[in-house]
C-alpha cells in the first residue's frame, strides 16, 4: 500500500480539493499520512495567483529534494501551478517533479500514480473540463471542526486582466442544487455546524436557470447547519433578490466580501472588472440600506500597470468612503498568460507599490479598529471553533455572524456550541468579551 502525503497552498477551493484528492486516493487503497518522512508520494496542491505563491512551492520542492535523497519518493504537483505551467514543470531539469495533475484531473490520480512505475505512460494531465464538478465525490476525510467547505461551482469566465484563475481553472460550471443539498445534509449528520459555499465566482452560480439566491434558500432549509457563508463573490452578481435572501435568512451570515480591486474607473476598465466607482458605491449603499449591520470586506490590488499616484488616490478615497471591516491588499504581480501580462507593462516601481500597500494597510487598520470598537457593549452570537487560542489555553476562540474573531475566557462549553458574548474590548483583528449564556442550537 503506497503512502501519500499532501500539502495544500492557496485558497479555500484548494483546501476542499485536497479533501477530494484524499477521498479519491483512499478509495483506491492508498494510505494518507500526516508526515513527509515516510511518504512514497508527496503531493503539493499549489496556487499560482501571485508570484510569491509560486516561489513558496519551488522552495518547498527543493527542500523535499534534499530530504528524499537516496529514496524513491515521488513528487506530484496538483492545482493551479499544474495548469499554469503545464509541461514546463516536468521539463525543468532542476525540479524533481514526477507528475502533474490539474484541478479537473483528480479522478485520474490513481492511474497517474500507478503509471509512474511505467516508463511509457504520460505523467501529466492538465486537461480542463467544461463539466467536472466532482458532484459524485463527497470528501470523507475533511478537516475536523465546525466548518465544512463545499464547492458549488468551479471555474471563472470573467477574465479580469490581472488574474490567472480562468486559465488555471477553466470555464464556469455549476453543480445541481439537489446534489449540493444532499452533501450539506450529510455534512449536518457528520456534526458540522457551518458550511461555506465555494466558487471562483460563487454568486454567478446558475444551474439550468436556478441561481445563487435559489441555492442559498435551498441550503438554508437543511436542519443542523446553523450558518451558511460563501466565497468568493463578484460585485457584478448581486441582484436585489440575492441581497434580500442574505438579509432575510438568519442562517445566511451577514457578511459580504466585495472585491473592489481599484477605485479608479480607468484602472477598473483596464482590469475588466465591469463596474465603475459609482456603480460599486451604489451597491454598497443598497447592501447597507437592506441591512445596516452587514460586514463588508474587500480585496485591493495596488500598482496595476500604469496606475498613477492620482489614480491610486481614488482607491484611497473609496476606502475612506466605504470603510470596510477588513481588506486583503496585494501588490500587482504579473501572471503568465493573462491579458495584462500580454498588453500592459508592469511599470509601477516596486518601491511605489510598497509605499501604496503600506498606506492602504494603515488606513484599513484604522477602519478595522473603529468598526470593531463600535461593537463594544453589544452582545454577539458566537460559534466556538477553537478550545484555546494560539496564544493562551485560558481562552476560547469563535466567530460572530459577521465572521469576526471573538476571544473569551475558557468555561464549561465546547467547540461547535453557540454562546452569547458581551463584547468589552476590540483590536483591529479581534473582539474580546465574556460569555453571557450558552445557546441551545
Ligand atoms: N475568485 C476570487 C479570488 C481571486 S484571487 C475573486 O474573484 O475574488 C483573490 C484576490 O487575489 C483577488 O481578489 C485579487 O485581489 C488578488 N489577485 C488576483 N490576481 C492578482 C495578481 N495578478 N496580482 C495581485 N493580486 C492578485
Ligand atoms: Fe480572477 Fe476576476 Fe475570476 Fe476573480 S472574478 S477569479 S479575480 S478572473
Ligand atoms: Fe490560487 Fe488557484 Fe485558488 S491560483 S487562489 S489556488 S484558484
Amino acid at each position: 500500500m503506497k503512502k501519500i502525503y499532501i500539502e495544500t497552498y492557496g485558497c479555500q477551493m484548494n483546501e476542499y480539493d485536497s479533501e477530494i484528492v484524499k477521498t479519491v486516493l483512499k478509495k483506491s487503497n492508498y494510505e494518507l499520512i500526516d508526515s513527509l518522512d515516510d511518504a512514497d508520494v508527496v503531493l503539493l496542491n499549489t496556487c499560482s495567483v501571485r508570484d510569491n505563491a509560486n516561489r513558496k512551492v519551488y522552495g518547498r520542492i527543493h527542500r523535499i529534494k534534499h530530504q528524499r535523497n537516496g529514496r524513491g519518493m515521488k513528487i506530484g504537483v496538483l492545482g493551479c501551478m499544474a495548469t499554469n505551467f503545464r509541461k514546463k514543470l516536468l521539463e525543468n531539469p532542476s525540479l524533481p517533479i514526477d507528475f502533474i495533475a490539474g484541478p479537473d484531473s483528480y479522478k485520474r490520480l490513481p492511474e497517474l500514480i500507478e503509471g509512474l512505475d511505467n516508463e511509457g505512460k504520460d505523467h501529466f494531465d492538465v486537461t480542463l473540463s467544461e463539466f467536472e464538478t466532482y458532484a459524485d465525490v463527497y470528501p470523507t476525510s475533511r478537516e475536523k471542526g465546525v466548518n465544512a467547505w463545499i464547492a458549488v461551482m468551479r471555474g471563472c469566465n470573467n477574465f479580469c486582466t490581472f488574474c490567472v484563475v480562468p486559465y488555471t481553472r477553466g470555464r464556469e460550471r455549476s453543480r445541481a442544487p439537489e446534489n449540493v443539498k444532499e452533501e450539506v445534509e450529510w455534512l449536518a449528520s457528520e456534526g458540522f455546524r457551518q458550511v461555506t459555499l465555494l466558487g471562483q465566482n460563487v454568486n454567478s452560480y446558475n444551474y439550468e436557470g436556478r441561481d445563487f439566491a435559489y441555492l442559498l434558500e435551498m441550503v438554508s432549509r437543511v436542519d443542523g447547519i446553523e450558518r451558511i457563508r460563501f466565497t468568493a463573490p463578484h460585485p457584478k452578481d448581486f441582484p436585489r433578490r440575492l441581497l434580500q435572501v442574505i438579509a432575510a435568512h438568519p442562517k445566511v451570515c451577514n457578511q459580504v466580501h466585495l472585491p473592489l480591486q481599484a477605485g479608479n474607473d480607468r484602472i477598473l476598465d483596464m482590469m475588466n472588472r465591469t463596474y465603475t466607482q459609482k456603480e460599486y458605491l451604489l451597491l454598497v449603499d443598497e447592501i447597507r440600506e437592506i441591512n445596516p449591520e452587514m460586514v463588508l470586506t474587500t480585496d485591493i490590488i495596488v500598482g496595476f500597470p500604469t496606475e498613477t499616484d492620482a489614480e491610486f488616490g481614488d482607491t484611497v478615497r473609496m476606502m475612506e468612503e466605504v470603510e470596510f471591516d477588513s481588506a486583503f491588499i496585494f501588490k500587482y504581480s504579473e501572471r503568465p498568460q493573462t491579458v495584462a501580462a500580454r498588453k500592459f507593462p508592469d511599470d509601477v516601481p516596486e518601491a511605489e507599490k510598497t509605499e501604496r500597500i503600506v498606506r492602504l494597510n494603515e488606513i484599513q487598520r484604522e477602519h478595522s479598529l473603529k468598526r470593531n470598537r463600535a461593537h463594544i457593549g453589544e452582545v454577539h452570537e458566537v460559534l466556538i471553533d477553537e478550545e484555546n487560542t494560539k496564544k493562551s489555553d485560558e481562552h476560547f476562540k469563535g466567530r460572530n455572524d459577521g465572521n469576526k474573531i471573538v476571544i473569551f475566557s475558557k468555561g464549561n462549553y465546547r467547540q461547535g456550541q453557540f454562546v452569547d458574548v458581551k463584547i468589552s474590548d476590540a483590536t483591529p483583528n479581534v473582539l474580546r468579551g465574556e460569555v453571557e449564556r450558552v445557546l441551545e442550537k
